[in-house]
């Protein structure tokens, strides 16, 4: 599929059309003509003005780029004039997994120093540093994870997601970082993506409900004193566009939709960020209808920055521009010239460096498109106040660990993971448990924080951590354990699920491991031959006549039949992050034998009934999903959920294997 439309690019492009008509008419009424709300500032735009004015090529270039920090050395910053420094997933100060705020802090101190360095007659202009706080300011050693979107889609809670973004930004401050790239607005259509966890919904209207309310979150309300002041930081709506909605849920695909659609399922989630007031966009992997995102000029200029009226800046994905026909990690004029402004170039920014300058010099780049990167770039460093802010270390709330995982912070978390858990079986009211209960906890994911965190935990894929590297964190497990021993019950921990005295009920956690990206994709939405040994687990306890209530841990619904028709009670409770105790206060009554917390998780993505229903989306044509888009149970509801639901796998038995580590997800 995709060679085929590689061909159709190369063919085109002997023909000399415009790479467009492989992608189809554009439809530019498809589009919303929407207002910046953020007003432009006349003494700022002077300022900028007169940077601009003394700016050498290099330093308007330098600008422009964005190092990752294992290959950026303070140095290079003064070198090269860089722009901005990202660390990617996985990637901490001395490569130390361990490191504290004050190592980040050293780090973002040198990089300021070395762009404020006025030497040689060059402009002061800060650096700015970007980092995926995407369910927390997940890199950090010791921070509140919270669940990752998808069960945040499940709280139908807008308010709370405001709130999850001000304790995120919060926490990012206090490593001095002003800016993190999330939100995610993906709206996914084929579940086999391996990002499908980073999407709130497949539903446009959730997307549209909580992306601005992230945004307003993360950088404060327009015109509120507090609008992007110490404790904030500036948010990302990523990945522009139609990420979600790739054929086969392929990532970094093409997708096909028309304009129309596009924006009507796509694009929703823009609108909201746009008019709380996001100041930085990233283009997607993906493509769109053939055409790969980064260099997709009408979408990037001509509707985005033209029609939509964005004077932020967009910002490329990690060798995003890499994907477009002619150019390479090194160099991409194409990119530039169709709107993106900050190139994410990860090691290979010095070629680029060099590249982009014989480009500006030839004119291949122009100067007025030069400049008007720069221009937005300044404007959203001046906005951010970076300009006055000082070094990093210096900032309000830099360097304040005890507000790393703070108790508080902590608390929105666990109500975040109460509030997306979905109960979508609880025959015989299983459920709610008393606490003075025997309770075997069994499963693979029962006492694992890593697993129930998901990818973009600590590293890139979320492997390679065990608990210790959570402190302060709790497994769903400690959770249940607290609950219960304090109220004079039993708790044995076996993942294999052996027990000795016949335990009143068994709660079986498990689930898919973690995985980012592309690594993430699958070719079935079979849940079973990725991990057999729960559902032989699930058997022999029902054997046994031991009531079970199953935890699934997923970045996706899955298809678990067989495992549904194993367990009294079913709970899809996601990828809850750091809080796992969250989970014990809505299975359990509370101290006095009441239901303390209810279930209020509703899906936010349909729930297949078959192996072939990879593309299940409310709404659509022949919709018959096992569990409907806004399904979940309360502890009020009765109903029964049959036993017998068919077992029939179809041919879907491959056994996904893991890509070896070190590989990346370019095509
Ligand atoms: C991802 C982005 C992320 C970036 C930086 C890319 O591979 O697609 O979502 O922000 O890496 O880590
Ligand atoms: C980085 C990620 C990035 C990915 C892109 C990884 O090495 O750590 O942040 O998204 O590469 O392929």
């Amino acid at each position: 599929m995709i060679r085929l439309f590689t061909l159709c690019v190369i063919l085109v492009q002997l023909i000399a059309c415009e790479p467009e008509s492989a992608a189809g008419t554009h439809d530019p009424d498809a589009w919303p003509a929407l207002t910046s709300p953020v007003p432009i500032n006349a003494d700022r735009e002077a300022r900028i003005d007169e940077l601009l004015a003394n700016m050498s090529v290099e330093e308007k270039v330098g600008q422009l780029i964005q190092g990752e920090i294992k290959s950026v050395t303070p140095q290079d910053v003064r070198d090269y004039h860089l722009g901005s420094v990202l660390n990617g997933g996985g990637s901490f100060p001395d490569l130390n997994k361990q490191a504290t705020p004050d190592d980040w802090l050293a780090m973002a101190d040198a990089y300021y120093e070395a762009s404020v360095d006025t030497s040689g007659g060059r402009a002061a202009i800060p650096i700015i540093w970007g980092t995926d706080s995407v369910h927390g300011v997940n890199n950090v050693y010791g921070a509140t994870l919270f669940p990752h979107n998808i069960g945040l889609g499940a709280t139908r809670n807008p308010a709370l997601i405001r709130r999850i973004g001000e304790v995120t930004a919060l926490e990012t401050a206090v490593i001095g970082v002003p800016w993190t790239f999330a939100p995610t607005l993906a709206v996914v259509r084929d579940d086999r993506w391996g990002r499908t966890y980073e999407g709130y919904s497949e539903d446009p209207e959730i997307v549209r409900s909580y992306a601005g309310e992230m945004v307003r979150g993360l950088q404060g309300e327009l015109g509120a004193d507090s609008h992007l002041e110490d404790s904030k930081v500036l948010a990302t709506a990523k990945h522009f566009l139609g990420d979600g909605g790739t054929t086969d849920g392929d990532d970094q695909g093409d997708n096909p939709t028309e304009d129309a659609e596009l924006f009507r399922i796509h694009g929703q989630g823009y609108v909201t960020a746009l008019g709380a007031g996001v100041r930085t966009i990233m283009a997607s992997f993906n493509s769109s209808r053939g055409q790969k995102m980064h260099g997709n000029r009408f979408l990037l200029t001509d509707m985005l920055k033209g029609k939509m009226d964005f004077d932020g800046f967009v910002v490329g994905d990690w060798n995003g521009h890499a994907q477009i026909p002619g150019c390479s990690n090194g160099s991409c004029a194409a990119a530039i010239n169709a709107g993106i402004d900050m190139i994410m170039v990860p090691q290979d920014w010095k070629a680029f460096f060099e590249s982009t300058l014989e480009q500006v010099t030839s004119g291949e780049i122009s100067t007025s498109r030069l400049d008007d990167a720069v221009r937005r770039i300044l404007r959203v460093k001046m906005e951010a106040g970076l300009f006055e802010a000082g070094r990093p270390s210096s900032r309000t709330y830099a360097g304040r660990s005890e507000l790393l995982g703070s108790a508080e912070n902590r608390a929105v978390a666990r109500q975040a993971v109460r509030e997306s858990l979905v109960l979508l079986k609880n025959n015989g009211q299983v459920l709610p448990l008393d606490r003075n209960l025997d309770v075997l906890v069994a499963g693979n994911g029962a006492d694992d924080i890593g697993r129930q965190s998901g990818g973009w935990t600590l590293t890139w894929q979320g492997t390679e951590n065990t608990n210790d590297d959570f402190p302060g964190a709790t497994s769903i497990y400690d959770g249940i354990r607290e609950v219960v021993t304090s109220a004079g019950g039993t708790v044995t921990l076996s993942a294999s699920g052996d027990w000795t005295d016949k335990p009143d009920v068994a709660i079986v956690v498990f689930g898919e491991l973690p995985y980012a990206e592309c690594f993430g994709d699958r070719r079935h939405l079979n849940y079973d031959p990725n991990d057999p040994e729960s559902l032989t687990l699930l058997r022999q306890l029902k054997a046994d006549g031991i009531p079970v209530v199953s935890v699934f841990l997923s970045g996706r619904p899955l298809w678990v039949n067989p495992h549904l028709n194993q367990s009294d009670a079913f709970v899809a409770a996601w990828l809850p992050g750091s809080e796992g105790a969250g989970v014990a206060e809505v299975l359990f009554r509370g101290d006095d034998g009441e239901i303390a917390h209810d279930f209020s998780g509703k899906l936010s993505f349909s729930w297949p009934a078959s192996v072939e229903q990879n593309v299940l989306n409310v709404g659509s044509a022949d919709y018959a999903p096992l569990f409907a888009y806004g399904y979940g149970l309360t502890y009020a509801d009765q109903g029964e959920v049959a036993d017998d639901l068919s077992t029939d796998i179809g041919d879907s038995t491959f056994v996904h294997q893991p890509i070896a580590a070190g590989d990346s997800c370019a095509e």
